[in-house]
């Protein structure tokens, strides 16, 4: 079984994900968070608020979701934002056209012209795969199929889209935020939020999905100043960068100055991007930076570096970064006929903000952290820290740095009698008011433990008739089973610290 498959397993039976509207049949390319897993993407997206956005001293927005059309034609994405796709004649299925091609065809590969599918459908007699119909399955020709999902507002019907990034709606919050918070440049404003596309083929779970998750900073500057405060406290950092398919160990300097990087601005956010998924659990030696060739850069963008993350589907992208200059917000300006220039007070003159995005998928950075996070080895044999008593062998785990951790710690009575269960109540309450306890007294200690594990609990507690008797419990440590004994009154506090500089035993 690969990776991949056993991760899906485990979410949908430990309440990570699981397909949206299940008792209907599934539509591919839509998830639920459950429980467990949507306190994981809350942590993630806090850890980002945290470090992106208030370390920083920037702001947050919630923009609208659904997004007039006369928006989304500035943008560009009603003209251009599509994939080709290409209909079976027979069974009417719709698919999508370059990846069939290329599956189908030894070496062929896109040119970006959708006659070119055409033809090569043709010439190569590429047919439907698994035509339902039992006909020959013939298939029409290829044309654009924009991703976007459309909708009318209200009584008169006005055409809409449910938006396909948060970025467009910074923008056009842009002018009002600038006047409202101290009209400076430089200004930055983030979000996180749903973003939606009509994926022709949405494949590989939370990778690519049609309702999903974004977390984005759009930093507006003056053009004339491409350096950011904060530069040198992450300047000597390596990152790992791929430059015309070769990697290497690059300082953040260097990033910056040989010009890998559009501008100082950016190289300041890979740095950031890099501290922010190594807290998260993604491990640092399966990703890199990958500096997007010309012919892969968007048109307004002066220079795009993706983040590449290394799976068992292979690689995945999972930050697009891109020196996006003033193509949207001058965009916007000529289609509402509305001045977005701002007066720079040092300069004495007008003009419009250039922007450097930083992109986030939340979902496709969850699957990762799973699956570099996931764990298994031989039970150990002891019987109080067996985590699966005479059930498998295996023990598996979620090595989550505390930080993202579903629970931060499991409270457990050895025993539902003898006022054991009431004294782990009662602790559970006191550290719910600053922590997240998750609470079980039924099942044997051993499964009760493995139960924590699986989920990814760090510290787990255990209330037992010594308790009663010198008001200490034992912790016990998800990654390694060992036990020690704590003071009840000083727990709160140790985790609190603990969680904080990440470590996985108490110190
Ligand atoms: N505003 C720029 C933008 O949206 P993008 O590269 O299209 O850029 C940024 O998307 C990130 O959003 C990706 O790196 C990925 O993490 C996430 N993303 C994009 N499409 C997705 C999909 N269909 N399913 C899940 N995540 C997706």
């Amino acid at each position: 079984m690969e990776l991949h498959e056993r991760i899906l397993e485990l979410a949908v039976s430990r309440s990570f994900f699981f397909p949206a509207n299940e008792p209907y049949g599934t539509t591919g390319g839509f998830y639920d968070y459950g429980p467990v897993g949507v306190l994981i993407k809350r942590k993630i997206e806090n850890l980002w608020r945290r470090r992106f956005i208030y370390e920083n001293g920037f702001h947050e927005m919630e923009s609208a979701i659904v997004t007039p059309e006369q928006v989304l034609v500035a943008s560009g994405h009603v003209a251009s934002f599509a994939d080709p796709v290409v209909d079976c004649k027979m069974c009417k299925a719709r698919i999508r056209a370059d990846t069939l091609v290329e599956k189908e065809v030894k070496g062929w590969k896109w040119d970006g012209k959708v006659e070119s599918i055409t033809s090569a459908i043709k010439e190569h007699g590429v047919k439907c795969p698994g035509c339902k119909t039992g006909g020959d399955g013939a298939l029409g020709k290829a044309y654009m199929f924009n991703l976007m999902f459309k909708t009318a507002i209200g009584g008169d019907h006005s055409s809409a889209y449910c938006r396909p990034e948060t970025a467009q709606g910074i923008f056009t919050a842009f002018p009002r935020i600038f006047r409202n918070h101290g009209a400076k440049l430089p200004l930055a404003v983030g979000q996180v939020g749903k973003s939606f596309r009509n994926e022709i083929s949405p494949r590989k779970g939370l990778v690519r999905m049609r309702e999903f998750t974004q977390m984005e900073l759009e930093y507006f500057f003056n053009p004339g100043k491409q350096g950011i405060e904060g530069f040198e406290t992450v300047a000597g950092k390596e990152l790992r960068m791929q430059v015309d398919g070769k990697t290497s160990e690059m300082s953040v300097r260097n990033i910056s100055e040989q010009g890998i990087a559009a501008n100082e601005i950016m190289a300041y956010f890979l740095a950031l991007e890099w501290n922010f998924y190594i807290a998260c659990g993604v491990d640092q030696k399966r990703m890199y930076f990958r500096v997007l060739g010309k012919t892969e850069v968007p048109h307004y963008s002066k220079g795009n570096i993706d983040l590449e993350v290394e799976t068992s589907y292979g690689i995945v992208e999972t930050i697009g970064n891109a020196y996006r200059t003033d193509f949207d917000l001058s965009q916007h300006a000529k289609t509402s006929g509305q001045d977005l220039s701002v007066f720079v007070e040092e300069e004495k003159k007008k003009l419009i903000p250039h922007v450097f995005e930083a992109s986030m998928g939340v979902d496709r950075m969850f699957f990762c952290i799973l699956e570099h996070c996931f764990r298994e080895k031989e039970a150990p044999k002891s019987k109080t820290e067996d985590p699966k008593p005479g059930a498998a062998k295996d023990w598996e785990w979620f090595d989550f740095p505390p930080a993202i951790a579903p629970y931060d710690v499991a409270v457990f009575p050895l025993m539902k009698k003898d006022g054991l269960a009431e004294k782990a109540e009662e602790i559970t309450a006191k550290l719910r008011s600053t922590l997240g306890a998750f609470y079980q007294e039924s099942g044997s200690i051993g499964r009760r433990y493995a139960r924590a594990d699986e989920i990814g609990i760090p510290y787990a507690l255990t209330i037992d008739y010594d308790t009663l008797k010198d008001e200490t419990v034992t912790i016990r440590y998800r990654n390694d089973g060992k036990q020690e004994r704590i003071k009840i009154n000083e727990l709160e506090g140790l985790i609190r610290k603990n969680i904080e500089a990440g470590r996985v035993r108490l110190e």
